[in-house]
């Protein structure tokens, strides 16, 4: 019998993230199945990423707007095509880039709504993926960015100065290379965490040592990135692990958070583009083979400074990343294309609007050689649908921030990072 869209019944809820700030949860119930999607939230977000509206707007958005629409187009949900229609009905109605309904309404219902479709055929998400988007499904292994070190907008606190007080560099991530499975490559970023934690420990005290937005470590008057990259690598050996052969640093500069006025902000001084590149490259020369990639090493609009990075970083084997350069949206995607401004796409659900528009954003990076990482917000929910889509289409990372140790995050429900993670090894563990 077909499931038709008429028949759906939602509700749209206010929920907190990881930051303790309100978002949105949106619940769907067809029969017997209810599913459910979350929207996180950015605290370093790109100009042009999707549009967001207030919580209240964006649940009003959804229950007076969307769902009578999905409700009277009366589709058949068993029908891919349905889905895909349903999506594009509600980009269409969403206005400019989001700006009257806001991501913030479309991406929690489009995410219960894939949920729903896979509930619909009887699978999982990541196995419903693979089916109706077959250019995209791979079973390549997906690395780990587990962000350890935080630093930037993610760490700084009222009256601090970046470069002095937190490093600015916004995250210093451990990637587990040697790792035969996720579960393996979770114990080993665990096993990292604790090393630097008492390494941060003992050389700072507890005091000035706290964990940060995405659960890494941020060590106050600690300023200096260098040191912070040292102090990582110590932790890797000392957890057992040799640093450029288990274990590669992958970096998000968030350049864009420091660049004022044609300059960067960056470690006390003012650096020009041309002076970051050469900051990243020294940076790379001097720990050679330890770097699998550097996201946003640039700010947003300096397109021509990127083209020269990506230049500099393929002669030296590290991925260039862009996320607010790129902000998971397909114009800005063509524009680096033109430019060979970077190797990978960082892939930010909520920064598109919608699955079904951040998969033909993935479909296009492919066909064009560019890489994807799939990628969480700041401010995170327990949603693991990232995971899925990390793992059904075998993009080359998922950064989801740190591996969250049960010792010190003994309630599941912080486990925004950690779920992610998890999810991964579940599917891996049945699917083998
Ligand atoms: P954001 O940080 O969610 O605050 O943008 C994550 C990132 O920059 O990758
Ligand atoms: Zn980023």
């Amino acid at each position: 019998m077909a499931a038709l869209s008429g028949q759906l019944v939602g509700k749209a809820q206010q929920i907190m993230d990881s930051r303790g700030k309100p978002t949105v949860r949106v619940e769907l119930t067809l029969g017997n199945i209810t599913v459910k999607g979350d929207v996180p939230a950015g605290a370093s977000k790109g100009e042009d990423e999707a549009q967001t509206v207030s919580v209240t707007q964006a649940i009003d958005n959804i229950e007076k707007v969307l769902l009578p629409l999905w409700k009277n187009a009366n589709l058949d949900l068993s029908s891919h095509a349905s889905i895909v229609q349903l999506e594009e009905m509600m980009i269409a109605q969403a206005g400019a880039n989001f700006s009257t309904l806001g991501a913030n309404a479309t991406l929690p219902l489009s995410r219960a709504l894939w949920r729903l479709a896979a509930a619909l055929r009887d699978k999982e998400l990541f196995a419903y993926i693979r089916a109706v988007e077959p250019e995209l499904a791979s079973h390549q292994r997906v690395h780990f960015l587990m962000n350890i070190f935080n630093g930037g907008l993610h760490a700084i606190k009222p009256g601090e100065e970046l470069g002095r007080e937190r490093i600015d560099i916004q995250e210093i991530m451990v990637v587990p290379m040697a790792a035969a499975t996720y579960q393996r490559a979770l114990e080993m970023g665990e096993r990292i965490d604790e090393a630097l934690k008492t390494i941060l420990i003992e050389k700072f005290s507890a005091q000035r040592v706290t964990r940060a937005d995405e659960a890494g470590f941020s060590v106050k008057g600690l300023g200096n990135s260098s040191e912070a990259f040292a102090l990582v690598f110590e932790a890797i050996q000392k957890a057992g692990f040799k640093p450029g052969e288990d274990v590669k640093l992958a970096l998000d500069v968030a350049a864009s958070s420091f660049y004022h006025e044609g300059m960067y902000q960056f470690q006390g001084k003012q650096l020009s583009g041309k002076d970051m590149v050469k900051y990243l490259t020294d940076l790379v020369d001097k720990y050679p083979g330890m770097l699998l990639s550097i996201e946003d090493g640039l700010a947003e609009n300096d397109w021509e400074n990127w083209t020269s990075l990506t230049a500099q970083m393929r002669t030296r084997n590290v991925v260039t990343i862009g996320d607010d350069l790129f902000v998971t949206q397909l114009p800005r995607l063509k524009r680096g294309i033109e430019h060979q401004a970077a190797d990978a796409i960082l892939i930010k659900v909520n920064q598109n609007g919608t699955v079904h528009g951040t998969l033909q954003v993935m479909k296009f990076a492919k066909a064009s050689g560019v890489q994807c990482v799939v990628s969480h917000r700041s401010g995170e929910t327990l949603d693991d649908s990232i995971a899925d889509l990390a793992y059904a289409t075998g993009s080359l990372g998922l950064k989801t921030g740190d591996p969250q140790p049960m010792g010190d995050f003994p309630d599941p429900h912080t486990w925004v990072r950690r779920v992610k993670y998890l999810r991964m090894v579940a599917m891996e563990e049945r699917t083998i």
